[in-house]
């Protein structure tokens, strides 16, 4: 449809069924299955003529039951207006590949954005149009359950791979023309804004955040997925400035739609309308529906604040018939632009689902980016293993095949498990013998999912011949590998967590383990930052591995016997107790530093009884083979703000040597530290980053060109820009990097 035709739609269309565009239904009300639904089901008080003028619905997950509906829609709606399905597709639709946190070790937004856009066809075929991703939120409180749906604590590689998922998800054909190609999906940032950042770490909670934290930490990540053409973005639950993001005109219309233009749909969280109520803003339905439609917010998921209330808002004039048609046209436009109004079933198509999903090509994809998302925290040389060296794998995650995290409801058989992936004949160089040794969970520990109800079942007994078992097998074995990790819902939405190490009756199972067998390493699965002082004091060799998803054995397979050799870099620093939380590389220098002070100075920033800095600090992770990165060359140690000099950039370039004997991939970073602004600067931050691929004993340059425009930030005066001074640049393996040079802006 034109943009014309659109608009005469709009006119044509009654009141009713304009109201009806805003409304988003939870699936489950309409096929009466047991969708996922992320909040109360509520009591909608809609008539059925509500129900069947709603303009999308959110959770179907069933190519069948999205074509009955989309039918019986299509043919009841006065205009013949199809309805948007809409799907939390997080990481993989039915192939699964890494959790977004693993997708941030990566480090690769090439191979983000190639997995996206696999993961969007797969979710085309399936009938879905939008889906609820990328989550950008900056996370730098490990007992937040949903760091695991970011990729880091970084607002650089937060913005990365923003830009990388819409991409992927969206394509460049929507970018340039409006127009979504075949096999695509629309995007939806979310939560904005700076929903990563809940007090105390409890999800739902609220916010505290100055505008300017908010504005260089949390916001860019946003702007990008903006910047690089997403078509929607969804509200978050927390309040800023102690306004809920869904009622806060500042942040929708002031910052999203004035400042970075946005045209496109926002959508409320689940019930956040409604929630207005609970937290204190609204006082009833009415207002809260008001509130929202001053914040120019489109959609309401899943309450009926909209369609029971707009129609008297609009009656007496609070809202305006305008706002409610600007917020229509979107909708419609979205549809449009998905080309739905042509074929409202676009690209759904259940044979292909068949044909093409969960191919052996999407899972070689998703087994590359699993083994791109390893990190190798700790290695004294038990890593990789070598043929014949006889292994003993244990614990619970040998046979778990419930590895993709909290997002994925797909069948468990489509996974390979770690056992599977050992037994194939050609992993026989390494003679494996298996043992579970325990559970995931403690006994008495009950986890409610979103869909199960998870509980430790084994007997008292049964637990200690688990034990017994697996001691006996590290015993005979030259190399124990545990397997060991959270619970997959021990993550994820709802999942906040006061204590983040390892389930008791796993640690007991790694300290008997390690009690007779010295070579033990650790296979960590989890989702969060973990608290691992006891692992790696016990362990000679961590690799982490999130959750890796439908090929996660395989991977970790392949890794364990050096077929890949770990490139992953942490996206989030891992702390050293979850009283340093939340910990992040890029903080804020302090009055009172203690790096170069005098150690026996009482007063210092600093804590007592445990070290400042993280465990294992952001961009850190380990090879099989080792790199050298030379000192840092500047073909000039001064740029210009002046708009006409010559010098307005430099080049900094490092040398990289493999000097090991396999071949590997680093990761470059780049940071930059601004020794003095008007506002109180972090201690460096991420700049750049780029991975080089280097054979035994090769050698490649890495240059980095730095601008003035990186040098912005958001001054004392309310803007983005430089101050002149002088600036420190690292280049190196970490954030922990003391490789630098320093240089002046002038
Ligand atoms: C609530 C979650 O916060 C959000 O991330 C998700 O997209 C919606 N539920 C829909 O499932």
């Amino acid at each position: 449809m034109t943009e014309k035709e659109l608009r005469r739609l709009v006119k044509d269309m009654s009141r009713k069924e304009k109201i009806g565009q805003l409304l988003q239904l939870p699936g489950a009300l309409l096929s009466g299955g047991e969708e996922v639904a992320t909040g109360p089901l509520a009591e909608l008080g809609l008539s059925e003529e509500d129900v069947y003028l709603a303009g999308s619905v959110l959770g179907v997950w069933s190519p069948g039951e999205i074509r009955r509906l989309q039918q019986s829609y299509v043919k009841r709606h006065p205009h013949h207006i199809p309805l948007l399905f809409m799907l939390d597709v997080i990481n993989g639709c039915d192939t699964i590949y890494p959790i977004p946190l693993g997708l941030g070790a990566t480090f690769d937004p090439a191979l983000v954005k190639k997995l996206s856009k696999m993961s969007a066809r797969e979710t085309a075929l399936n009938g879905i149009h939008v889906t609820f991703s990328p989550m950008v939120d900056t996370v730098r409180d490990a007992r937040w359950g949903r760091c695991m749906e970011s990729t880091g604590e970084d607002p650089y590689l937060n913005r990365v791979m923003a830009r990388a998922m819409v991409r992927g998800y969206q394509g460049r054909e929507y970018e340039r023309t409006g127009t979504f190609e075949d096999s695509r999906v629309a995007a939806c940032v979310k939560h904005f804004a700076a929903y990563g950042a809940p007090t105390a770490g409890r999800d739902y909670n609220n916010v505290e955040l100055s505008e300017r934290t908010l504005r260089e930490d949390y916001l860019p990540a946003y702007q990008a997925a903006v910047d690089a053409g997403v078509s929607m973005v969804m509200t978050s639950f927390n309040t800023l400035n102690r306004v809920p993001s869904t009622g806060n005109r500042w942040l929708m219309h002031d910052v999203l739609r004035r400042e970075w233009g946005f045209e496109g749909v926002v959508i409320t969280d689940y019930a956040a309308v409604a929630e207005m109520l609970a937290h204190g803003i609204a006082e009833d339905a009415r207002e809260a529906a008001r509130l929202a439609m001053a914040a120019d917010v489109d959609i309401e998921m899943c309450t009926s604040c909209y369609p029971r209330e707009l129609p008297g808002l609009l009656e007496d004039r609070t809202v305006s018939e305008k706002q409610l048609d600007a917020a229509v046209m979107r909708v419609l436009s979205l549809k449009n632009a998905l080309g739905l109004f042509e074929n409202p079933y676009r690209d759904l198509d259940e044979e292909r689902v068949e044909q093409e999903c969960l191919s052996d090509e999407n899972r070689r994809k998703a087994r590359r980016g699993a083994e791109e998302s390893f990190v190798l925290l700790k290695n004294d040389g038990i890593l990789p293993l070598a043929p014949e060296t006889k292994t003993a794998l244990i614990g619970p995650y040998i046979d778990s095949r419930e590895m993709y995290g909290a997002w994925s409801f797909i069948d468990s058989e489509s996974v390979v498990s770690i056992r599977e992936a050992a037994e194939k004949k050609k992993n026989k160089s390494v003679p494996f013998t298996f043992a579970k040794g325990c559970e995931i969970l403690d006994r008495g520990t009950k986890l409610i999912g979103f869909t199960d109800v998870y509980e430790n079942t084994a007997t008292e007994e049964e637990e200690e011949r688990m034990l017994e078992e697996a001691v006996a097998a590290a015993k005979e074995a030259d190399t124990a590998v545990l397997c060991l990790g959270e619970h997959r819902a021990q993550s994820g939405e709802a999942a906040s967590r006061a204590e983040i190490t390892l389930p008791e009756c796993q640690l007991r199972l790694l300290r008997a383990v390690a009690a007779v067998n010295p070579n033990t390493a650790v296979v960590l699965f989890n989702g969060r930052p973990l608290d691992l002082r006891e692992v790696s004091e016990l362990a000679k060799a961590i690799l982490v591995v999130w959750f890796p998803g439908t090929e996660g054995g395989s991977a970790i397979v392949n890794t364990l016997l050096g077929r890949n050799n770990p490139s992953g870099k942490l996206p989030i620093s891992f702390p050293y107790c979850v009283g340093q939380v939340p910990v992040h590389y890029a903080q804020l220098i302090t009055g009172r530093p203690l790096a170069g002070s005098d150690p026996n100075n009482r007063f210092l920033s600093r804590y007592t009884d445990i070290p400042n800095e993280p465990l294992y600090p952001f961009g850190f992770g380990l090879s099989y083979t080792t790199f050298e990165i030379s000192p840092v060359r500047l073909d000039t140690a001064e740029i210009s703000r002046n708009k006409k000099a010559e010098n307005r950039s430099l080049t900094a370039t490092v040398t990289v040597t493999n000097t090991g004997d396999r071949a590997g991939c680093e990761v470059v970073q780049l940071y930059l530290r601004d020794y003095a602004g008007s506002v109180a600067r972090p201690i460096r931050e991420l700049r750049g980053f780029e991975r080089v691929t280097l054979g035994a004993g090769e050698s490649a340059e890495v240059s980095f060109t730095v601008t003035e425009k990186m040098l912005r930030f958001w001054t004392i005066d309310g803007a983005y820009a430089s101050e002149p001074g002088r600036f420190a640049l690292y280049i190196g393996s970490s954030s922990g990097t003391e490789n630098g040079a320093d240089f002046t802006l002038c």
